[in-house]
């Protein structure tokens, strides 16, 4: 069964707290928590102190945390203390991959590498040792509500085939364009762990229902 993450950035963000623990109480794993910086991406959302407000409000739960910025490893400290367990950062947005993978695991929090549409998914592969996720794009990052790259399944495909061949048990995780009754489990099938869905919970008409629907693929 796969870990289902909800992404926040469909989210109400007047009743974050609230609706955050809503899915938790689902049956979701984590919550994905999405910061944009206008600069890596076209978009601007929610950043630190937004985190440990909700880190506070939740504090049990696991927070799934998208760097979609610029020289990630500027900010990684302040994304742990502010209640991160897990930081992903993208292969095309950090100057120095190994030291931010460094930088993270120092801090005790799981490291994620991100993936672009655009970016071939071996360009993972000399880390995957190192890292407790790789995150796999469905989309252009920037935006929630975008359709799903069909590409993208191939991508996982060739990610699960190289962790099963070294005998990893890195978990791959798919975001954007992650629909309950198509792109959902197609991507199980093709061998994701972690399904990342913004417009397809927080967009829902009930959420917690959306979430537990999710948690059955
Ligand atoms: C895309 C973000 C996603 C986004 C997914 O830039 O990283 O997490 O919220 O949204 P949906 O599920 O609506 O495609
Ligand atoms: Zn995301």
């Amino acid at each position: 069964m796969a870990k289902v993450s909800p992404s926040v950035l469909s989210a109400d963000f007047a009743k974050l707290g609230e609706d955050c623990r809503k899915v938790l109480d689902a049956g979701a794993d984590m919550i994905h928590f999405d910061v944009m910086d206008g600069d890596f991406v076209d978009n601007i959302s929610i950043g630190i102190p937004v985190l440990q407000c909700l880190k506070a409000a939740l504090p049990d739960a696991y927070m799934d945390v998208h760097l979609m910025i610029t020289d990630p490893l500027r900010y990684v400290k302040e994304f742990a203390d502010a209640g991160a367990d897990c930081i992903s950062f993208h292969v095309e947005a950090a100057s120095d991959i190994l030291a931010t993978i460094a930088a993270i695991d120092a801090l005790q929090k799981d490291a994620g590498l991100v993936v672009n549409p655009n970016t071939p998914v071996e360009s993972a592969f000399p880390y995957l040792d190192d890292l407790a996720l790789v995150l796999v794009m469905g989309v252009v990052p920037g935006h929630g509500g975008q359709a799903f790259r069909p590409e993208t399944l191939d991508k996982i495909r060739a990610l699960r085939s190289e962790c099963d061949r070294r005998g990893l048990s890195t978990d791959i995780s798919v975001d954007g364009g992650v629909k309950l009754s198509t792109t959902a489990p197609q991507c199980v099938e093709a061998g994701a762990t972690i399904l990342v869905a913004g417009s397809a919970i927080f967009g829902a008409d009930d959420i917690a229902a959306a979430g537990a629907e999710f948690k059955k693929i």
